[in-house]
Parts: structure tokens; C-alpha cells; sequence
């Protein structure tokens, strides 16, 4: 019996199975109504109706409606071929973002044009790739950065020492005193464009190559003891549920403080303007080998559009900011082999999660 014969054979039961089981999103549209879908396109689309994507735009990224839009119309005249469709949609609850592949073909089958609709989710492979080109980004960026602190830096201690000779020599020749006021203040510029090298610095730098025990809970308070001076005055409500059976992590404590910083000084930049409760929440506890450092917020969270583009480099919402500060936590956490998350708080705000691995057999006190 040849191939084409054994087929035959199935009943159409089997072919339904096929369908039903198979790893391929499938689905069939009968004018804008879905008439099947298997498991496979559940899962990927969940409570998420593919016609009001296609049709409506709904849930669809805000890049992606064009392309969606163009399909829709191209469909409305009538396929003569499958297209392909690549697009990105929300949740119902908009918490989470999912790339996906389709091909949409006609299905012709008794009398009725039917669109059938075969759907990869890309949603893991995309997120990988915007992972390394991220970090791509942030390390080029870093060893740019890196040098052109390196060029400033070295002529600049230049002239900070004949800035000095020329305030001994003026002193000695008994200069005016608004002569040596005038190189004071040149000396104070110097200090601030020092400062901001040494902060630039930073952003190669990465504690990722020290190896000492932290304790977390204790970067934390040590953090909040330097922030309080300016959360109070904010209003801010700080409250703590900290793991006393937290293990230690292995790492850089500098470095986990200026990341917890960075955390609670966007907390209280977010909560700046609003009105009503203002609180900010750190809490620690340990799952599955990992410390998990929560930063939650009360303020007005961060709009979905902008959640994928606040890791970049210099990507800042704020008149003064410069954008780095969550950049610098994302290279230092990744580099750990850590992840930082974002979400959106109890309080119905921002909520950030640090999760870092945990070395065997490391526990310590809270
Ligand atoms: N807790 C938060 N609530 C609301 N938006 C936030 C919060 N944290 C970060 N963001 C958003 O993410 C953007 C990027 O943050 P990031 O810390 O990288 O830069 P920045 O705070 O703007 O500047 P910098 O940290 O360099 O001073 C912010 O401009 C803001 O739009
Ligand atoms: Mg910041």
C-alpha cells in the first residue's frame, strides 16, 4: 500500500487528532468569528480573542497596529496566497507581552471561506534576543564611556596640580585675594567634572569580579539609613518585610546598595507628584536557590509601552535624568547571573524584583 492510500485510511477522527495535539497554534475564523481553536492556540492566546486583534486592534503593541492593520485589509479583499504575520500583543491584563508568527491561509471547505490561522509563540526567543543585544548595548556603551572618562581624566589631574602650583606661587608673591578666590572656583568646576567622570566610571565598572558575603538586609537599611534624609521629607512611608533567614549572597555589597538606591530613588522621583498614600516597600525572601529583592511602589507605575525600553542606556521619562541608573542595575544583576523584573505593584504602582542566585550553604542572620 503506498503512503497516499495509508492516509486514506485514517479516519478523519485521526486527522482532528493530529490537529488538536499538534505544537502549532491552530485556528479557523469563519467571518469574525472563531469556530476552533486547538489547545496549542489557547495557551498562546489565552483570554485573548484573535479577531479583535486582527480586526479591531485591540491588545496589539503599539509598533506593531500598522502591520496588523495592513493584514486585516489585505484579508478583507481576499487571500489569494497564505501571508505571514509577525506582531506583539498584551494580555487582558496587560501584564504581559507575547510575540507571535502566523500564517494566515483561505481554507475553502464546503461552501464557506474559512481563515485558517497556524500560530508560533516567539515570545521566549525574543526575549533572549532582546537580552544579549541589551547587554550588547550596555557593554559597548560601557567601554566607550570608559574611555572617554580615561582621555578627560588624566589631562584634568593636570590641571588640578598647576592649579595648585599657580595658588602657592600667587600666594607666595602676596596675590589678591579675589585672585586666589577665582582659581578656588576653577578648582571647584574641576571637582564637579571629576565627580561626574568618577560617576560615568561606574557605568564600565561592575562589582561583578568581587567575591565577598553580603547580607542583604543589611545593604538594605544601610541604604535606606543614607535615603531617609530624603524620603521623609517626601512623605514617604517606608515599609520593611525583610527574611530574617535570608542566605548571604556572594558578590560586591557596594554594588548591591547602588542598585537598591537606584531602585528607591526612582520610587521616590515616581511618587513626587502625586496625591493620596506614598509608600514604598523592600522586601527580601529567598525561593528555589535564589534571594529575591522586591522594590514596590505607590506611584503611577510604568506605562506598558515604556516597560521594555527603561533597561536601555539613557532611556529616561524625567527632565533631569540621565537615564542610567536602571541600565547600570540591569548590567550589574545580569552579570551576577541574576534578573531584574518589573510589574506593577499591590499599591498600583511600579514594582521591581531583583533576583540573584544564591551560593550553596550560605545562610546568615537577618
Ligand atoms: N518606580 C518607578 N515608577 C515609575 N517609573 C519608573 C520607576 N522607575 C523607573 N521608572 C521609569 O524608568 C525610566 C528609567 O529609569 P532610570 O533609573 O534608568 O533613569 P532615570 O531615573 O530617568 O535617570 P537616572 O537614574 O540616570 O538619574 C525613568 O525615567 C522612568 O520613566
Ligand atoms: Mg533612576
Amino acid at each position: 500500500m503506498d503512503n497516499e492510500a495509508k492516509i486514506k485510511q485514517l479516519q478523519s477522527y485521526d486527522f482532528r487528532k493530529l490537529v488538536e495535539d499538534s505544537l502549532i497554534g491552530i485556528l479557523l475564523i469563519e467571518g469574525s468569528e472563531i469556530i476552533y481553536r486547538n489547545a496549542k492556540a489557547a495557551e498562546i492566546f489565552g483570554d485573548v480573542d484573535l479577531t479583535d486583534i486582527l480586526f479591531e486592534c485591540s491588545y496589539v503593541h503599539p509598533d506593531d497596529c500598522r502591520i496588523v492593520a495592513d493584514t486585516a485589509e489585505i484579508i478583507s479583499k481576499g487571500l489569494s496566497e497564505p501571508i505571514d504575520l509577525e506582531f506583539s500583543f498584551y494580555s487582558k491584563d496587560e501584564e504581559q507581552l507575547k510575540w507571535v508568527s502566523c500564517r494566515i491561509s483561505n481554507l475553502p471547505i464546503a461552501d464557506k471561506d474559512l481563515l485558517m490561522i497556524e500560530t508560533l509563540d516567539l515570545t521566549v526567543r525574543k526575549q533572549l534576543e532582546k537580552a544579549v543585544r541589551l547587554k550588547d548595548r550596555v557593554y559597548t556603551l560601557g567601554r566607550l564611556t570608559a574611555g572617554i572618562a580615561h582621555q578627560i581624566r588624566s589631562p584634568l589631574s593636570g590641571v588640578n596640580i598647576y592649579l595648585d602650583i599657580l595658588k602657592k606661587k600667587l600666594r607666595e608673591l602676596g596675590g589678591k585675594k579675589e585672585d586666589e578666590a577665582a582659581i578656588d572656583k576653577i578648582e571647584l568646576a574641576t571637582q564637579k567634572i571629576e565627580d561626574s567622570i568618577n560617576k560615568l566610571m561606574h557605568f564600565a565598572k561592575t562589582g561583578a569580579t568581587i567575591q565577598m558575603s553580603v547580607n542583604i538586609n543589611t545593604a538594605i537599611r544601610e541604604v535606606l539609613k543614607i535615603s531617609e534624609t530624603s524620603l521623609k521629607p517626601a512623605g514617604i512611608e517606608v515599609r520593611l518585610n525583610l527574611d530574617k533567614n535570608l542566605p548571604a549572597f556572594t558578590g560586591d555589597s557596594d554594588t548591591i546598595e547602588r542598585v537598591i538606591m537606584n531602585l528607591i530613588i526612582n520610587a521616590k522621583d515616581a511618587m513626587e507628584s502625586i496625591e493620596g498614600e506614598k509608600l514604598l516597600e523592600i522586601s527580601t525572601y529567598s525561593e528555589g536557590g535564589k534571594i529575591i529583592i522586591r522594590v514596590a511602589d505607590s506611584g503611577p507605575g510604568i506605562p506598558n509601552n515604556i516597560r521594555e525600553s527603561i533597561f536601555q542606556p539613557f532611556f529616561s521619562t524625567k527632565q533631569s535624568g540621565t537615564g542610567i541608573g536602571l541600565s547600570l542595575n540591569y548590567t550589574a544583576i545580569t552579570e551576577y547571573g541574576g534578573k531584574i523584573t518589573v510589574g506593577t505593584s499591590a499599591y498600583g504602582g511600579a514594582e521591581f524584583n531583583v533576583i540573584l542566585p544564591v551560593k550553596e550553604e550560605s545562610q546568615q542572620d537577618g
